[in-house]
């Protein structure tokens, strides 16, 4: 398929694609932050948070491509073709993702394309939503007397019509981790109980991980729906099954309140660096 038509010319810029981190300006890579400071224009998802948003210089032209304060997102194949053309007009064109833009960030399809009109690219990875959480909700992913490991997975599928093998994430010696899965906790709930797995596993809901809004929900698999109504988790939320869960009350370190850095604030430490 023809994604877009540009003549077959050198492109004059190149397109990082950069991964933001789940949220706390200061989870951004050294690299990102380089790279944000020579953006010409830069690209970003509505999980970019604004603390990160303010390190692009002024004069660089910022295009939201995400769904933000009610507004419809951009289709990928327009994201797609956007990177082309600012690559043949622009030198440093940022694609800034939320968290990795290689776990569930669609940032292979969009390297497809600039494969396929020849402009350069470099990839820069960032802190993915699931690390960032289990380190500010103090659960480790792993533990060699809880799991012997992890499974990402995202619940934003169409589950019904798409089924997914829940036999395949039922061990009890494995840490879960399901991004975008609020919408259908009741589904990932019975699916995951009839495949085996203790309604007694422990379950985390955390909303707005590593920000100074951060909220966290705890409970068991058997009330993952219930839990995933709480009125006091927002969107994004990320959900944690397994025993490691168990180890939240004692590891918690994170305190929101105290994690309110400015913009100001933000920038005096980033300038620092
Ligand atoms: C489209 S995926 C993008 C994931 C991203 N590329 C990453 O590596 O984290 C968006 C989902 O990531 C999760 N997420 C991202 N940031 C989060 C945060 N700060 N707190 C909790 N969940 C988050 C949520 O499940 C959200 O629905």
């Amino acid at each position: 398929m023809e994604l877009f038509t540009l003549p077959r010319q050198q492109a004059l810029g190149k397109v990082w694609l950069v991964g933001a981190g789940p949220g706390d300006v200061e989870l951004l890579t050294l690299k990102a932050y380089r790279i944000l400071k020579k953006a010409d224009v830069v690209l970003y998802d509505a999980l970019v948070s604004d603390e990160i948003m303010a390190l692009v210089p002024a004069d660089a032209e910022k295009i939201a491509v995400g769904k933000r304060a009610g507004k419809h997102s951009a289709a990928q194949d327009e994201i797609n073709q956007l990177l082309v053309t600012k690559a043949y007009t622009r030198q440093n064109v940022v694609r800034l993702k939320g968290g990795d833009p290689f776990i569930f960030g669609r940032g292979g399809e969009e390297l497809e394309t600039l494969v396929e009109a020849g402009v350069a690219f470099e990839v820069v990875p960032g802190i993915t939503a699931a690390s960032g959480t289990s380190a500010y909700a103090g659960i480790p992913l792993t533990h060699r007397e809880h799991a012997q490991g992890v499974t990402f997975i995202t619940g934003h599928c169409k589950l019904e019509s798409r089924p997914t093998d829940w036999s395949s994430y039922a061990n009890s010696q494995n840490t879960l981790v399901i991004y975008m899965g609020i919408l259908n906790a009741g589904t990932i709930q019975q699916g995951l109980i009839n495949a085996g797995r203790a309604a007694s596993t422990p379950v985390a809901i955390v909303s707005k991980a590593t920000t100074a809004n951060q909220r966290s929900v705890i409970g068991t698999l058997g009330e993952l729906e219930q839990l995933a109504a709480s009125p006091e988790l927002k969107m994004p939320a990320l959900m944690i099954i397994g025993e490691v869960v168990g180890l939240a009350t004692s590891l918690n370190w994170f305190n929101p309140d105290e994690a309110n850095l400015s913009v100001e604030e933000t920038l005096a430490v980033t300038n620092q660096v």
